[in-house]
This record gives structure tokens, sequence and C-alpha cells, in this order.
């Protein structure tokens, strides 16, 4: 039972038509129930399904079947009200090369309504925390890949929402850099109780990190659980064993995880 559920999939299914009788199912009949609050990490090899699923939620795609809610309303109805309360950090985001690092969170916030006293004190507090705050008056063009990706944290995390989806937020970020993201999210969880999604490929991190995981396989959701529960059903030593063993079906990991 997850209490509070503010994220609810039934049945969703995506399939990506490609060209004549081509399909790809990239994702198929997930069922999910996430709660306020929750950090929860989407795992899965290339091409599983994680993007997917997130892009569904935010309203990037639709669904060719099944359903969803976000914050109780449906994601192919109520899209204009999940999008003011959701934020999302794409895993290829587009960032405002010719703005400064400062202009790309008040620009963003702008966008949400944010007043402006306001957002330049959550600009200075997420610049400060990124570790960007002497350079946040300079043109992003001239960032390193890495600190083009804590901008984006930044600016995602400016419009304060109450679900914030982060596809792959700490990759190609350096390991300082990646541990003040993951001390980031896990002060927005505990203390300012916001549901966080993200999907990463370091298992350490989803450890640290993450409430419950959910393993997606070749777009269908293979097992839900906390770390630890998943380590204990799997009579894993850690993670890693688990989502080897379900992902390549090697053990004795056949059947529903779910
Ligand atoms: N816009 C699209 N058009 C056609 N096929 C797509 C599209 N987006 C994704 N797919 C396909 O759907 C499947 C799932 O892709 P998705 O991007 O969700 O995977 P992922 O789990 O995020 O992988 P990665 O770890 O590489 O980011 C893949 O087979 C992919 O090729
Ligand atoms: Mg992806």
């Amino acid at each position: 039972m997850v209490d509070d559920v503010v994220i609810r999939t039934e049945g969703l299914t995506k399939i990506f038509e490609k060209g004549k009788k081509r399909e790809v199912v990239a994702l198929k009949d997930v069922n999910l129930q996430i709660g306020r609050g929750e950090v929860f990490g989407l795992l899965g090899t290339n091409g599983a399904g994680k993007t997917t699923l997130i892009r569904l939620l935010v309203g990037l795609l639709t669904p060719t079947e099944g359903s969803a809610t976000v914050l109780g309303k449906n994601i192919v109805k109520d899209m204009a009200y999940i999008r003011q309360r959701v934020a999302l950090l794409p895993q290829e985001a587009g960032i405002y090369d010719r703005l400064t690092a400062r202009e790309n969170l008040i620009y963003y916030g702008g966008l949400y309504g944010i007043p402006e006293v306001e957002l330049n004190e959550r600009a200075d507090r997420l610049l400060e925390i990124v570790g960007l705050k002497e350079k946040e008056d300079f043109q992003v063009k001239g960032f390193s890949g890495g600190m083009k990706r804590k901008v984006l944290v930044a600016r995602t995390l400016v419009i304060e929402p109450e679900i914030v989806f982060l596809d792959e937020p700490t990759t190609g970020i350096d390991t300082l850099g990646a541990r003040v993201v993951r001390n980031l999210l896990k002060v927005l969880s505990s203390e300012e109780n916001r549901t966080i999604i993200l999907t990463t490929h370091d298992l350490n991190e989803v450890s640290e990190l993450c409430d419950r995981v959910g393993i997606l396989n070749e777009g269908k959701l293979i097992a839900v659980g906390k770390p630890s529960e998943l380590e204990e059903k799997f009579k894993a030593a850690n993670l890693e064993d688990v989502f080897t063993g379900l992902v390549t079906g090697e053990g004795v990991y056949g059947g529903d995880h779910l």
C-alpha cells in the first residue's frame, strides 16, 4: 500500500509507430503508484522505457493505451493543471546558451509566473547550493557539460514543484557535484516532502537516495520495492545483483515480482 498517492498509472502503454508495420513497444501495461514525498528510482537498461514513462507523465507524449493520474488529475485531460505543479529535468535538456546561469533560472521561473523578488531569492539559494554563484553572470555557452547540467538541475527546482522528474540528473556531473545534487534532492524530499522521480544508471546512487525503485525491462515493469526488500526477496548481496539477475534472466528470478 502506498500512502497519499500522487502518481498512479493503470495499464500505461506507449507504442511508437516506425513506418508501415514497424512499431516499438516502449512501455507495456505499466501499473505503478508513487506516494507523496517518496524518492522513486526508475531503473532499466538503455531503451527500457524510463524516459518514455517520464515523458508520458509530464504530457510530452500521449499514451497509446491505459491511463495515469498525476496529483489526482488525468494526464490526457488535465495537463494544464499538472504542468503548473511538476518540473522535469529532461535527459537531453535544452539550455539557453546565450543567457547567463542566473538568467536561465530567472527566465524559466518567469514562465511559471513566480514573482521577481521570490524568484531572485530562490535563484540565489540554488546557485549557491550547486556551486555556481561565482559564475552566475557568465554566459552558459562557455560552461563545461557538467556545469550546464548543474544549471539545469537548479533551473528545474527553481519553480519549487510538488513533483520533480529528473532524467539522469547526475550524468556528466563530477563526483563532488553529484553528491551536492543528491544531497539537495534528499533535503527536498525529507524536509519539504516533495516527490522525486529519477532515473540513473548508478546503482550506488539509487541505494543512497531512493525509498523505492521500479525496474523496467523492455517496456515492462518487472519489479517494484525498497532496495533492501528487493535484495532480500532475491537473496542478492546488493541492488546490482538484483538488477543483473532480473534483466538478464540469470538465476531464479522468473515470474512476477510486482
Ligand atoms: N520518439 C520516439 N520515436 C520512436 N521510438 C522511440 C521514441 N522515443 C523512444 N523510442 C523507443 O522507445 C524505447 C524506449 O526508449 P526510452 O528512451 O524510454 O528508453 P530509456 O529507458 O530512457 O533508455 P536510456 O537509458 O538509454 O535513456 C526505445 O526502443 C526507443 O528506441
Ligand atoms: Mg532515457
